[in-house]
């Protein structure tokens, strides 16, 4: 991805003030305006969202930008809500058990369709210094059908969920002067079975270049050895678009910089080109690393490509991109080598989805899930079931995961490859990535037809990443028809005991378990209840498809041919609560719970994937009431012999089977359960479950307490519920409030529980009443131009009264006529944030004045417009007037007008129950430095507190 030194900035510890005085132009003067780098600016804050397909596409399709409703520049939008990017609408409605299952009964879909499209605007200024600068707007990823709109003029239609578009808007723009972004989002179509959010739930950014530039996404470089085995120095390749935007040629040069992990240039190429006016080249080089540093999960270091492009003396563009020198490989016999060496890959597949925020993951919420993914054990994700948000590239790059990327769909048709094409060369510079997907269990997958598509997207995988192979997880046992017979590598869904005859019919072709397991466990049960929709936490129950953790791995553990697998999955997500439904909204398939507490599993995995020694009991030791009865008693460990101890006493010394697990029958008494796991007789490590005493404190952890301030960042806070000794209480279900004071918010809040319907997050109410215009009166005009003259001042009071009410209006063909009503504002009124006036109809053409102000216009005769008017309001007597023209059929204002004033609204209330012991508090630091006090608080038990700081100076989560 290219990535610019102000992208950088922005990632790197610039100040908001900053970032606005960039985002102002203030930064930079006309006097080098050929010599600024590109930028890349971060769009996400100040936007305003509304809720409701109330404009229709809002389109005008026989003129060129005159787009009507929000997408037109003039629309008042100050009675919408506030909002920050990512946003994720679905997250916000309550659950609904005639929703969809598989998407976790939340009410947008079919069937829904108040809740299925939402409206986002954005306005910002464009300094003078940007003329001439080539401008684009770029989204990440928005969920999903979206019409994108410029100051009025539609600049494009995407509908992907799933892919990141821009768009060019440089002959558009108001360079000097304010400029107008609505995009019309529309969820009701699925892409998935599985919770997939509604909205612009990733980054968009401006971006900004000279108009002789490097391409967006037009930079590609790695490292490559003789036969693809790391010894020695590293061949540099370099490949980066050039594009001349100006109306005359231009000569340019390129110098490519390669910057070492330690920050050290290490080599440096040139090259340079003719380029005619619009020409765009691809511009090759090549150099040499002498004496590399290789990237892997265990040492994720980076090094740095500058390109400084020059043309007549001066330096016209400058990016930068992050990149690591590492070789991958697939061996039908050795599997995964990452380095030249085999390589077992200990991944998870994960979908785009967290408690709290739903599929709106800020920048450090991917770092933390990535985090939480290590401490596991686990060295590699898959992108399931799509391309991923580049943050979470660059989380897997910066502190070291492997990456299956994934693409949606299998299709050789033009919108497919297009996709895929534009996913590889957005992605294709990240060390992490080291395999495509081309896509997932999909009907054709055993077909010719299936084979033929696959094959295609293969060869353009090729043609635009000859470093990398392509695999797709095809759901088939010992089937080598369709896909599977082209593809790179063999891709694994599940059939675990059909590996074996592929094989050895196949020997030549690596395979790789793309998704494995879908074990079915709840946090902290360990009974099956059927009604709550809970499973088991025991690693005991796969669905008729999947298997346990402990059935896969030792199958793939003592196959080195298979490459290791990804685990279906890392953390719970919303949706597919299989094997229930309703009341249950989440699936159990989590190697963690929503919120990236661990299931037991956890320790399964860390015991057999990680290196350092696990010692793991479980169930809890709180049964009252069982007491004399048998506890299922089991130890996840990887220490070669474990002794059980049951309040002191010796329940035994057993040798543990490599990647299994030990199991007793304990009798119930309260008190503590302990263990000791040897190696080579040594204790080595323990472990203990309490019987702990009632719920008597909250008590407040964080993932990080000082933050960067804005939006990106965000401390994970663990709420747990105590006893007096501080022990956590693993059945406590405690309802707990949260006040959150100082310059930040709650941006959401969970607690890992699949069958909890308590809100994610706690939007403020916007309450408004509507006051009724019904005293109209009327008079005919001329109509001397399109639009009837409107007087300064008139006096209605001979006019004609006129009844709004109607569905058509009293006027005829090509007939106008001033409309006008009078109406009192009073002090309370006037206090109101936002005030507007609503229209039933305005048939066709109308210009709406209060005051004698004009706040809008109508052209659309069927839509319902409406204008905010607040400011131009006063207390006491106020006029409304439209000018209006008819231009066929019935006309006039028609189905009422009424003012709409917006309440004070109430204050939000956040509050959470824990799910067997613990809760989870999503805290975003605001613009303002300072410092923020979270508190908890619930019936019986001490309060818990927690103080967080923000300053613009703080490291953000990816940083050192
Ligand atoms: C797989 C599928 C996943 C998920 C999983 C549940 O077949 O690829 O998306 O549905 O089953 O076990």
């Amino acid at each position: 991805m290219k990535k610019s030194l102000f992208s950088t900035l922005l990632h790197s510890g610039a100040c908001c003030a900053q970032i606005l005085a960039l985002l102002a132009g203030l930064a930079v003067s006309a006097a080098d305006i050929d010599s600024r780098p590109s930028q890349k600016l971060l769009m996400d804050e100040g936007w305003k969202f509304h809720l409701g397909d109330d404009w229709g596409l809002a389109e005008r399709l026989d003129k060129a930008g005159v787009n009507l409703g929000p997408a037109s520049r003039t629309f008042g939008d100050a009675g919408w809500r506030k909002i920050n990017l990512p946003h994720d609408w679905a997250i916000e409605l309550p659950f609904d058990s005639s929703a969809d299952m598989g998407h976790g009964y939340k009410p947008v879909g079919p069937g829904f369709h108040s809740n299925d499209v939402g409206w986002y605007r954005r306005t910002f200024i464009l300094p003078e210094t940007d003329k001439g600068r080539r401008l684009w707007i770029q989204f990440d990823g928005v969920f999903r059908d979206c019409r994108v709109f410029f100051n009025g003029f539609l600049i494009g239609h995407h509908e992907s969920g799933y892919s990141s578009f821009r768009y060019d808007v440089t002959d558009l723009a108001e360079c000097g002067g304010e400029n107008t972004l609505a995009v019309r989002v529309d969820a009701s179509q699925f892409e998935g079975w599985f919770y997939e959010g509604a909205g612009i739930y990733r980054h968009v950014w401006l971006l900004k270049s000279g108009p002789l530039f490097v391409a967006p996404d037009g930079v590609f470089v790695y490292g490559q050895f003789p036969k693809n085995i790391p010894q020695g120095p590293a061949t540099i390749h370099l490949e980066t678009a050039l594009k001349n935007g100006q109306t005359n040629s231009a000569h340019a040069e390129i110098a490519w910089q390669i910057v070492d992990p330690a920050g050290k240039t290490t080599a440096r190429a040139k090259a340079s080109r003719e380029l005619k006016p619009w020409d765009c080249q691809t511009v090759l080089g090549r150099t040499t690393v002498h004496a590399p540093v290789l990237w892997s999960p265990e040492s994720p270091k980076l090094y740095k490509l500058i390109i400084t492009v020059t043309s007549g003396g001066k330096v016209v563009d400058r990016t930068e991109t992050e990149f690591g020198i590492r070789t991958c490989a697939f061996d039908a016999d050795k599997g995964f080598l990452l380095n030249g060496k085999p390589y077992e890959i200990k991944g998870t597949c994960n979908h785009q989805d967290h408690a709290g925020v739903g599929a709106a993951i800020p920048d450090a919420l991917q770092y933390f899930r990535v985090r939480r993914l290590k401490d596991m054990g686990d060295n590699a994700v898959r992108t399931s079931h799509n391309a991923p948000t580049p943050e979470w590239l660059e989380a897997c790059d910066r502190l070291g995961l492997l990456v299956m990327d994934e693409n949606r769909l299998l299709g050789s048709d033009a919108a497919n490859l297009i996709c895929l094409d534009e996913q590889i060369h957005r992605d294709r510079n990240h060390p992490s990535v080291v395999i495509w997907s081309l896509f997932n269990e999909e009907n054709l997958q055993g077909t010719a037809v299936g084979a033929r598509c696959a094959e295609t997207m293969q060869l353009l995988v090729h043609a635009l990443d000859p470093t990398r192979l392509c695999t797709a997880a095809a759901s088939e046992g010992d089937v080598s028809e369709g896909v599977n017979g082209v593809l790179d590598v063999r891709g694994w869904n599940y059939h675990v005991g059909t590996e074996d005859s592929y094989h050895a019919k196949h020997p030549k072709q690596p395979n790789i378990g793309t998704e494995q397991a879908s074990t079915l466990c709840t946090r902290g049960i360990y009974a099956v209840d059927k009604k709550r929709g809970y499973m088991t936490s025991y690693d005991d129950t796969g669905p008729g498809w999947g298997n346990t953790a402990e059935s896969w791995w030792k199958v793939y553990a003592t196959r080195p041919w298979l490459s290791g697998g990804f685990v279906w999955t890392g953390f719970d997500y919303r949706g597919e609560p299989t094997p229930y439904r309703w009341p249950c909204i989440s699936s159990h398939f989590g190697i963690m719970d929503t919120c990236g507490f661990a299931k037991d599993n956890f320790y399964y995995y860390q015991a057999w994937w990680g290196d350092r020694p696990v010692l793991h009991l479980l169930p809890h030791w709180n049964w009252a009431g069982r007491e004399g009865q048998d506890i299922d008693v089991r130890c996840f460990s990887n220490c070669e012999e474990v002794e059980l101890f049951l309040n002191g006493q010796s329940l035994g010394r057993k040798t543990m089977p490599v990647n299994s697990h030990l199991q007793w029958s304990v009798k119930y008494t309260p008190g503590t359960l302990s263990a000791r796991g040897f190696k080579a007789g040594q204790v080595i490590a323990e472990d203990k479950v309490e019987t702990t005493g009632a719920p008597a404190a909250i008590r407040l952890t964080a993932d990080r307490t000082s933050l960067h301030t804005g939006a990106e960042d965000v401390s994970v806070v663990t709420v747990a519920v105590v006893d007096e000794k501080g022990r956590i209480v693993p059945t406590a279900d405690n309802l707990m409030g949260l006040d959150l004071t100082g310059s930040g918010q709650i941006l959401g809040v969970g607690n890992g529980d699949p069958s909890c319907h308590e809100p994610d997050t706690f939007v403020p109410s916007q309450p408004s009443h509507k006051i009724a215009l019904n005293d109209w009166r009327m008079k005919q005009v001329q109509n001397t131009g399109k639009r009837p003259k409107m007087p300064e001042r008139f006096d209605d009071s001979q006019w004609d009264k006129v009844d709004v009410q109607p569905e058509s209006g009293p006027l005829g063909p090509d007939e106008s006529a001033l409309f006008a009503t009078h109406f009192v504002a009073t002090a309370q009124d006037m206090a109101a944030k936002s005030i507007t006036i609503n229209f039933g109809r305005i048939d066709d053409d109308g210009w709406v004045y209060v005051n004698g102000h004009l706040v809008g216009e109508s052209h659309d005769w069927n839509a319902e417009p409406f204008f905010e008017v607040r400011k131009f309001m006063q207390q006491g007597r106020n006029t409304i007037a439209v000018a209006l023209r008819n231009w066929e059929g019935q006309g006039g204002i028609n189905k009422g007008v009424a003012l709409e004033v917006q309440d004070k609204p109430e204050p939000v209330r956040w509050q959470r129950s824990a799910f067997n012991g613990l809760a989870q508090v999503i805290v975003q630091a605001g613009q303002e430095q300072g410092s923020l006090h979270l508190t908890a608080h619930a019936e019986g038990l001490k309060d818990g507190a927690i103080n967080i700081t923000s300053a613009s100076d703080s490291p953000l989560a990816g940083q050192p």
